[in-house]
């Protein structure tokens, strides 16, 4: 049975998981983190010692995974085999070890179908880079959120504090850049804009805005009354 599917891809900070978070609650839709399941990849090869460069054992590794999403108000956790493995997740050691593992085309495809199965009904709102390009190219509604790369840096510096993380602006501003580059400028799946995606810069607004922005297109395609 087809789910419609709302994505929202974007560079790290732009605010897509929040956004896609507020969205699936007020359509009462499943939720999709795919940097989640990047980011499990990246942490469970650094923990068994598999290069980022070890194709075969990676793709091993993520046809074994299984995943969930349950979130609130608040947030969003992730399920791996049953286990809570939200918090681990977001440090910027595992950001950086899944930008690595995403770059291989094997590893892409083992993800792919553990990415589609989460359209189920009553539907699907996604966040992450190639959301509405590859994974989904038939979505009801794509949007790409972005921001300038000092702002995203300044909401990940901040995120990262408040979950008691010791860090340095100047460090989280480089390493967005190393990343943004490398998710940019794969030869496969780079994070762009869908042609049909609807562009929101959110540099100068708040989630709320961005929130009723895209509220008013998922009304505008008929996802909400
Ligand atoms: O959204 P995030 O910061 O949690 O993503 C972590 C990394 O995972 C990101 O730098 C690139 C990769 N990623 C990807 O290649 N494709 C996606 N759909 C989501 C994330």
């Amino acid at each position: 049975m087809t789910a419609p599917v709302v994505t929202i891809d974007g560079p790290s900070g732009a605010g897509k998981g929040t956004v896609a978070r507020c969205i699936a609650l007020e359509l009462g839709f499943h939720l999709l983190d795919s940097g989640a399941i990047y980011r499990i990849l990246g942490l469970a090869a650094t923990e068994n010692r598999i290069a980022f460069d070890d194709i075969p054992s990676l793709v091993e590794l993520a046809n074994s995974l299984e995943l969930g999403f349950p979130y609130d108000n608040h947030h969003t956790d992730v399920m791996l085999n049953g286990v809570s493995v939200g918090r681990k997740l977001r440090t910027q050691m595992v950001a950086d070890a899944a930008s690595q593992v995403a770059i291989h085309p094997p590893v892409r495809s083992a993800l792919m179908d553990l990415q589609r199965r989460q359209a189920r009904p009553p539907g699907l709102v996604g966040d992450g880079r190639d959301l509405g390009t590859i994974v989904f190219p038939d979505a009801e509604l794509k949007i790409f959120l972005d921001a300038s790369v000092e702002v995203r840096a300044e909401r990940r510096y901040l995120e990262l504090i408040e979950s008691g993380q010791i860090v340095e602006r100047s460090v989280i501003l480089r390493d967005l850049e190393i990343r943004d580059v490398r998710d940019r400028t794969r030869p496969v799946a780079p994070l762009v804009p869908a042609a049909d995606a609807y562009v929101i810069d959110s540099s100068e607004k708040t989630v709320a805005d961005v929130v009723a922005e895209t509220r008013d297109l998922c009304r505008a395609k008929g996802l909400i009354q």
